[in-house]
């Protein structure tokens, strides 16, 4: 039984019961394409029964190769990009101390690298790793993706300069394709540790699978009760009934799309969940965003953007919905304090917990959307555990397909993404790109 709930009573004035109703046929249609593999995209469904079809010899190997990194290294390097990379970070920022990074940690801190080309963030990590005990975890499908393949060879070489090659090759693991891609021949002639990233599962579905974690079990965290999370969606969401919150998300945010609302924004009350809102904007931005069609996902973290994109939400264009993850219960207690003088004039509030006040003001938010005419569902989930950020990835995993397919796009391909790569290796004269090379600078010549 899964424990995230969703209410979208809150969208009534944008689109009717029946508006959301009448597209419960293609909803239906949608669940059978991806059960049966009959719809497009139908060789990238490996995630659909990962959970349930997850060995736990499996997830013993990655806690074990996790467990060696985390406990002889003070760093350890997530390398990878995008679905490579986002999975980890939203599930590892989400479990940690808000302040982990500056605080003494009992195995490895997890950095990350290769999510950007940026020249003063290598140059600084490499500052921060000189003369440190660290490891590399190096994720890419394809194995050939510009980005960590830079920050990689910077990395490798690094490490094999402090510890030389034989100590290096033992604190390197590398979780790519079963054979193909240049980091499966360099993993197999160095002889790193790897793990293999299933054919059918695309990156961005892939944070349960090694790709997810490894890092996340070298941040300490537990991957088992992740994918217990997950498999209780999946369990929760595998008949098409009434109470299928997987079929209500999809079908509520198609028939807001139908009315106009052609921006979703992902809204949380707490900082922790920001890179949760990151992971989802890929997953549905890469899975929906085709054939000149596709709701766009932005997200707002309040009640800081509160003070930033507040004024635009409530009263800017009236083209979006909001998705609110709310969170039940907080992981600490932290009660306001009295103040005899009270010249801050917050005795008010004296006594509350500062939860409290964020619930106040997430419901005082709510309220003040909806009036303002903006459509809003709410996902509950108990707390910011281990189980329910899986029970949260599965269901939006799931979603995302059958709302991809409700919109007629396919939702496991991403051609869009090519664009500025072939653009990019064009100007940087890579060898096999020698006409997009000719054609791109006669165009920058005009
Ligand atoms: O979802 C996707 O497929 C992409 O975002 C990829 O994950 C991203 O481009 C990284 O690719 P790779 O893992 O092949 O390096």
């Amino acid at each position: 039984m899964g424990t995230i709930k969703l209410n979208n009573a809150d969208v009534l004035g944008a689109v009717s019961a029946a508006d959301i109703e009448s597209l419960q046929h293609a909803a239906e249609a949608a669940v059978e394409k991806l059960e049966k593999g009959t719809g497009e995209g139908n060789d990238f469904l490996g995630w659909l029964h990962l959970p349930s079809t997850t060995s736990d010899a499996l997830l013993d190997e990655v806690e074990a190769a996790a467990a060696q990194l985390r406990n002889s290294c003070e760093y350890v390097v997530a390398i990878g990009i995008g679905g490579s990379y986002l999975g980890a970070k939203a599930v590892i920022e989400a479990l940690s101390d808000s302040f982990a990074a500056y605080k003494p940690s009992k195995g490895a801190k997890v950095l990350f690298a290769g999510q950007n080309i940026g020249e003063d963030y290598l140059y600084d990590l490499q500052e921060l790793l000189q003369g440190k005990n660290f490891g590399i975890v190096v994720i890419s499908k394809s194995g050939t993706t510009t980005e960590p393949a830079i920050a990689f060879r910077f990395l490798k070489e690094m490490l094999e300069k402090q510890v030389g090659k034989a100590e290096a090759a033992k604190r390197i693991i590398a979780i790519t394709d079963a054979s193909k891609g240049a980091l499966r021949k360099l993993a197999e002639e160095e002889g790193y540790k790897t793990f293999v990233i299933p054919d059918n599962v695309g990156g961005r579905f892939s944070v349960l699978t090694p790709v997810g974690l490894v890092p996340i079990a070298v941040a300490g965290f537990d991957v088992k009760a992740l994918v217990e999370g997950a498999r209780a969606m999946e369990a929760a969401t595998a008949n098409a009934d009434a109470d299928n919150v997987v079929m209500a998300y999809a079908k509520t945010r198609n028939a807001l799309y139908r009315a106009g609302k052609k921006i979703e924004i992902l809204v949380n009350f707490h900082p922790k969940l920001h890179y949760v809102s990151e992971w989802w904007k890929q997953l549905y931005g890469e899975s929906e965003g085709k054939d000149h069609k596709g709701i766009f996902p932005a997200s707002v973290d309040d009640t800081t953007d509160l003070h930033s994109m507040g004024q635009w939400i409530q009263d800017g264009e009236r083209t979006i919905f909001e998705t609110v993850i709310t969170v039940e219960k907080q992981a600490r207690t932290l009660v306001i304090p009295s103040d005899e003088a009270n010249l801050d004039c917050l005795n008010y509030i004296a006594g509350k917990r500062v939860d409290e006040v964020n619930k106040m003001a997430e419901l005082g938010t709510r309220l003040a959307h909806v009036d303002g005419g903006v459509p809003t569902m709410v996902i509950t989930m108990p707390e910011i555990s281990e189980k329910c950020l899986g029970e949260l990835i599965y269901f939006f995993e799931k979603a995302c397909g059958v709302s991809g397919y409700i919109l007629e796009v396919n939702p496991f391909n991403q051609p869009g993404v090519e664009a500025y790569k072939k653009n990019m290796f064009a100007l940087l004269n890579k060898p096999g790109y020698e006409a997009e090379s000719a054609a791109i600078q006669a165009k920058l010549a005009k």
